[in-house]
Formats: C-alpha cells, structure tokens, sequence
C-alpha cells in the first residue's frame, strides 16, 4: 500500500515550531464556533482566519479551506478542516474527517494536526479514529505500478509521511490509537486480498496468508483436498476439480476469552477467481471476480483485528478457499455432489458455487465448535446488488437478536445492512427431482435463494448470512476508502464482537 503515514500523537504545544519546515502541511480542525483563541494567535491560524469569508468557511463538517505556500511561513500548505459540532460527532465522523485530511494532505511529507478547538477538547478516543480514519483513506493498492505518475514516466520512490496530531492528551490517544490501529491493520489487509490478483493469490496462497496470523497468536489449521476428502466435502471440492490450483480451508482461532466459552463464529467464501465454471461467464466484467473472496477476506481481516487488539472473546474464523476455473476435469450441470451434511445437491449451475464452498464450510464450523453464532460473509448473488445497490448488503438471518445486534454494528461503523426475507415458500424452490436439493432456483429472488441454500446446513445453531457483493469491490468510493477492494466486513464484526461479546 502507498503512503502508509507514520502517526504520532504530541502535546498541544507551540504548534508553529513543530510545522515550521518545508514541506509540512499544517491543519487546524475548526468547528462552527472557528478556531480556538491559541490557534487563532499563531500564524498559520491567523493566515487561515483570514481566508475564511473568501472562502465561505463556516466550520461545517468536512468542509475544507487550503492556502498554499503563504509568504509569512515556510509550510507548504495550510488546511483548515471543518468539525461541525464537535459535541455531536460520532466515532465514524472522526474517521470521515480523518479521511477529509488525508485527503487534503496530496504530496505533503509532513504533517502537524492541531487538534484545538474553540468549543471542546476532543478526547484520545476522538483522535485515534481520526488518526484511523487518514490511514483508511491513504490505502491505495499501487505494488504493481512500478512507473508512479511522474510526468515523465520515471518511477518516483515513495516517500516517507509523518503525520503528528497535536492535541491536550497525547498519551490517551497512543493508548487509545492501538486498538484502532489493529483493527485498520485487519482492514487494510483485507483490501490487500481482494485487490490482489488471481494469478498471485489462489487457494493455496491464500491459506498462507491465513497462516501468517499465528505470529499474532491466533491458532490456525488448514485442511487440505486429502482432508477435506476425508470429512466428505463433496460440495466445496466439486467446485475446485475445476482448477489445478487446488482447496484448501483455513481455520483461524483466536481464544481471548474465558477457556470454556463457547466461540463466535465467522465464515467466509473464498473463491479466489470465479470463471463460472462450466456455465462460463459471460467475458465482459468477468476480471472482477477476482475479488470473489471478499467474504473469507473480511473474516482473515476480523481474525487479525481482534487478535492484534487482544480481543476478550473466542472467536473462530472458517474460510473456504477454491478456485471455480473450468477444465476438463471441471463438474458439469447436472452432477450430483454429497455435502459433508451428507445432504445431496444437484449442481443445475456451476456459476452458483460459493453456496456450494459455504455449505461444507457451515456444516464443519457448526459441527466441530458447537458456536453461539454463525454469520457467514459472501460475494454470493448479483441479485443481491439488483435489490439494494451497493450501498448495503443484505442480512439474512434465522434469528432476530442476531439481526438486531449486527444491524446496530452496521450502523456504527457505516457498513450498513438491510434485513430480506427467509421462508419455506422460497426454500421449496430449491427442491430437486433428483437429489435432496439443487443449487438454483427460478427467476425471482436470486439473493434469497441462495440464502435459503445456506440455511440448509445451519441447523438451529443462531446464523446470518452476509451477502457482500455489491459491497466488498467496486462499491462507491468515499471518505475513508478509495480501494476498490473496500474491506467491507472488518470494522462492522469487530464492533459486534466488542459491543456484545466481550467480557
Ligand atoms: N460470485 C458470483 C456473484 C457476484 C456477481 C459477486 C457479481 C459479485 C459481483 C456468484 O458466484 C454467482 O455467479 N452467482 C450467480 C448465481 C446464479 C448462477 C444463480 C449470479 O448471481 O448470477
Ligand atoms: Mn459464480
Ligand atoms: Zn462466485
């Protein structure tokens, strides 16, 4: 990722000599009531003060103010960045105005923000997710561009950001900056794994990276194709027989809560490029699929944010990673597979594989850990982006606690969801003449069915299912995210497990 600023937190003090170089870019954060009488005595304050009716400034939330190289400093660019009302801002309005800074910083190497404002004083908490919020927005997945945009093409090594945050309590907010941190890590990591190509990250590629999380204490297994054979994953290895990449499953435990607890689950589709299969896509768009483990993305992300901040609660994280390519080994429509449930599935369509990969997934995570929940996460249906855009995802749940907390969660942090329906008028479309069930059904109601699908090998273990495609790539671009590989998921789960499941 480019330009991943170094952060530091320092008392607010003679903020003139802390910015005083070239190249520094100085922001103020001024709320409705302007800037604090200390800001507005040194220079840089009375510089932006003084742009402020040119400019319409009135302090309101977002809104920004730039003056470049003025004559009295050697700083570089002065910003000043609107706060609203500071009393009202919520968690994610601190990161939105992160993201506004980062922003507004373009090639600035240093940073100093001041953090003083007329009305409060905001708190470490305050800071660190505004700190949290300039590292979201600055990801952009660049590794592979070796020519960065010099206009002569030569390629511009990366230079190093310093961003300090200037303010009454720095030692809270280091504090308070390491448990966000954490969880922006597991963010940005699963933008990494979506973002990456197929041909670098396959299944068994993808299970390294898993493994990767032992060096933060998490406990993780993967299961091989002789394994996953041997448990009788027909669903999940039909799929891949396709592909000469191989499956794996990865199994990611993080027990930071009392020893006999029951965990919380996590599950998520990993198919690391979707082709179709024999029921082939179409080529137009098909580059997309590359992001079709943006499920088991968000999961490895949550598993690495809650064990990196030392989460209080068990947490188990199962991912199924496959690649749905098509050779002649490939399965056709029409072949009968048997699920670890023991549960047969006529495949009508070989386009609709990430049920197939979550069915043997839910059905080992529910059997093995005996979870208080399960919610799954999957790039599932393109039906599910012809319901709700890209702005949601869709809840589908056997449970409405379950439901309620994660809508809340989804609310908090702005990955929002919206609750579609379950029932036995739709479960009756997936029953087959041949098998138990087959892995489409009718014309109507694509995300629902496939949700129905899921259902199927839940039991009455408590279980939402995520549907993510319109929302973990190519969603709008916003504050905080500039990635087409957005991470969707992270901040949302790691907010359900701190707001319910922690003691
Ligand atoms: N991975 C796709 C769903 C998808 C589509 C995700 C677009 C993100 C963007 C999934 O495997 C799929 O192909 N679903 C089919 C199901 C159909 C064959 C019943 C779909 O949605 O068309
Ligand atoms: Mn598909
Ligand atoms: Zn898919």
């Amino acid at each position: 990722m480019s330009q991943r600023p170094s952060i530091a937190f320092a008392k607010f003090s003679a903020p003139q000599a802390a910015a005083n170089k070239k190249g520094t870019a100085f922001v103020l954060l001024a709320d409705e009531g302007g800037l604090s009488d200390a800001a507005k005595a040194c220079d840089p304050g009375k510089t932006l003060e003084r742009a402020f009716p040119v400019a319409e400034f009135t302090g309101k939330f977002a809104s920004v103010v730039e003056v470049l190289a003025p004559q009295e400093a050697s700083l570089d660019r002065l910003v000043a960045i609107g706060a609203g009302k500071v009393s009202g801002l919520d968690d994610y309005a601190w990161l939105k105005l992160g993201g506004t800074i980062a922003a507004s910083l373009r090639k600035a190497t240093d940073v100093a923000v001041v953090l003083d404002l007329a009305g409060a004083s905001p708190s470490g908490k305050d800071a660190a997710s505004l700190a949290a919020g300039i590292l979201l927005r600055s990801y952009s997945f660049d590794k592979y561009k070796t020519r960065k945009d010099k206009d002569d093409g030569k390629a511009e090594p990366k230079k190093p950001v310093k961003v300090t945050i200037h303010m009454a309590d720095p030692a809270a907010a280091k504090k308070a900056f390491t448990d966000a941190e954490a969880v922006i890590d597991g963010v940005l990591l699963a933008r990494d794994l979506v973002n990456e190509p197929a041909n670098v990250l396959g299944p068994v590629e993808f299970a390294a990276r898993a493994k990767e999380l032992e060096a933060l204490g998490v406990k993780v297994e993967i299961l091989a194709e002789k394994e996953m054979k041997k448990l009788g994953m027909g669903s999940l290895l039909g799929v891949a027989q396709g592909s000469p990449r191989g499956a794996r499953m990865a199994i990611m435990q993080w027990n930071g809560g009392k020893p006999k607890d029951s965990p919380v689950a996590f599950v998520g589709k990993g198919v690391t490029f979707d082709t179709g299969g024999n029921s082939i896509k179409p080529a137009s768009g098909m580059e997309d699929m590359k992001g079709d483990m943006g499920g088991a993305a968000a999961v490895t992300g949550l598993m690495h944010a809650l064990a990196a901040r030392k989460a209080k609660a068990n947490v188990v994280g199962v991912i199924g990673l496959v690649e749905n390519a098509v050779d002649g080994h490939a399965q056709r429509p029409g072949d009968i597979v048997t699920s670890m449930s023991g549960q047969t599935i006529e495949v009508l369509n070989t386009d609709a594989e990430g049920r197939l990969v979550l069915a043997d997934a839910l059905w080992y995570c529910n059997d093995r850990f005996q979870p208080k929940f399960m919610v799954n996460l999957a790039t599932l249906t393109g039906a599910v982006m012809v319901a709700l855009g890209q702005h949601y995802a869709g809840l589908f749940s056997n449970n409405d606690e379950l439901s309620e907390k994660l809508t809340a969660a989804g609310q908090a942090t702005q990955e929002r969801l919206w609750r579609m329906p379950l029932g036995a008028e739709y479960d009756k479309l997936i029953d087959s003449k041949n098998a138990d069930m087959k892995n489409i059904g009718g014309r109507y109601g694509g995300a629902i069915i496939a949700a129905q699908f899921l259902q199927r090998f839940v039991k009455d273990t408590p279980w939402a299912h995520l549907d993510i495609a319109g929302t973990a790539m190519g969603s709008p671009s916003n504050e905080i995210n500039q990635s087409w590989g957005s991470g969707f998921g992270v901040r949302l789960l790691d907010r359900l497990v701190r707001d319910n499941y922690e003691q």
